[in-house]
């Protein structure tokens, strides 16, 4: 028996809702950006409610105990032994991509495509070139092209951006490929960032996440890794991450860059992350139960339809969906037609394809389900 109920379905209209805002006062199920339509667990609402009657909202600061609750987390979950110094705060792992693409020297950066799309950005912003290595498919899973990336990496390039897991296609790294990475880091002289934000969301049980930084201390010390509550325990409106940099050098460059750019962290933001970190433990691996159910669906969907093609999910609620046999001009669109909201796969790098989120209600699934079953069946006459 759950003792927390994942299918209650919460009304997100009227509430500074960015996910369902979009298609207000339309006929479709928004199933785009990266949240999810769950209440956060009860010790988050709880302290955020005791915090909130406090009553003053002043500047911030963050206390020793928050620092350990985050050093702790880490230990538990990946068995990464950092330090409290090692914390950089920021109020999203976008803004910390932003600041490591400006913070590292060299006129480019490379990355992996198709990708979130801030990966693209960030460099961009930094006036750096980007060296994009398609990912490929490989045992039915999405991987680095690691001969490519040998082949094309110029000795101007100082910064790799990694995702891991991965945003979109939900690979979750193994330690041969992080090894395999951070050897190339190492002989090319390249720091790498690599954003984890989706760390805790592994549905694979056989798969762990390994955080590319805590492989050995040749990677530790040219290594930027974003890790944030916010996708894991849906707080992201709450604006806390942090980055976490073990060379004091880079960390100094880092904040340096960082400036006064990026203010104080957000008040509740921390009170969520530490209360979070402290007791959502039991929450999390409901909502991993939860959302393996819910990539069955999804896979039994596609299982039955042939023109589309989703491989091995690993982690994230995120489905990396390629729909280029239905040869129609915008999968988004002919998905959008039928009451469907999905991410376009544009911006991240392939038209062809749709990222479903499946990070809902049962029952809100089933519907998106059957909506782009029409869809499907809509092309069979
Ligand atoms: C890989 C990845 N990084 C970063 C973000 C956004 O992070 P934040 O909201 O902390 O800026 C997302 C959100 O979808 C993501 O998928």
């Amino acid at each position: 028996m759950q003792p927390f109920n994942f299918d209650e379905i919460i009304d997100r209209t009227k509430s500074h809702c960015e996910k369902w805002d979009k298609y207000q006062g339309k006929d479709i199920i928004p199933a785009w950006v990266a949240d999810m339509d769950f209440k956060s667990p009860p010790a988050i609402i709880k302290a955020l409610q005791e915090r909130a009657e406090h009553g003053v909202f002043g500047y911030s600061a963050i206390d020793d105990e928050t620092l350990q609750t985050i050093v702790d987390f880490i230990k538990r979950h990946y068995d990464w032994e950092i330090e409290k110094e090692w914390l950089v705060f920021t109020h999203g792992v976008v803004s910390s991509m932003n600041i490591a693409a400006l913070c590292v020297k060299g006129e480019s950066v490379a990355t992996t495509t198709p990708i979130y799309p801030h990966f693209i950005k960030a460099p961009k912003f930094a006036g750096k070139e980007i060296i994009a290595i398609t990912m490929k498919e490989e045992n039915n899973r999405w991987s680095i092209d690691f001969e490519r990336l040998e082949e094309t990496i110029t000795p101007t390039c100082k910064l790799f951006m990694l995702c891991n897991p991965y945003n979109p296609g939900g690979t979750v790294f193994t330690r041969e490929e992080l090894e395999r990475l951070a050897t190339l880091c190492v002989k090319h002289d390249m720091v790498i960032c690599s954003d984890e934000i989706h760390a805790d969301l592994i549905l694979n049980p056989s798969a762990k996440h390994i955080p590319i930084a805590s492989l050995h201390e040749a990677i530790a010390k040219r290594s930027i890794t974003l890790m944030a509550p916010s996708k894991t325990f849906n707080i992201a409106g709450l604006q806390a991450s942090f980055a976490i940099i073990p060379n004091d050098s880079l960390r100094r460059t880092f904040t340096q860059t960082m400036g006064s750019m990026v203010g104080g962290i957000n008040l509740l933001g921390i009170t969520a992350m530490k209360a979070a970190y402290q007791h959502g433990d039991a929450w999390l691996e409901a909502l991993r139960v939860y959302l393996r159910e819910n990539l069955a669906l999804v896979q039994a969907f596609v299982a039955k339809n042939p023109k589309l093609k989703l491989l091995n999910q690993e982690a994230t609620f995120l489905a990396w969906i390629d729909a280029s046999a239905l040869h129609v001009k915008s999968p988004y669109t002919f998905f959008l037609d039928f009451g469907v909201g999905l991410s376009d796969g544009t911006p991240f790098g392939d038209a062809n394809f749709i990222r479903l989120n499946f990070g809902t209600q049962r029952a809100i699934l089933m519907t998106i389900l059957e909506r782009m079953q029409n869809a499907m069946d809509s092309l069979k006459d």
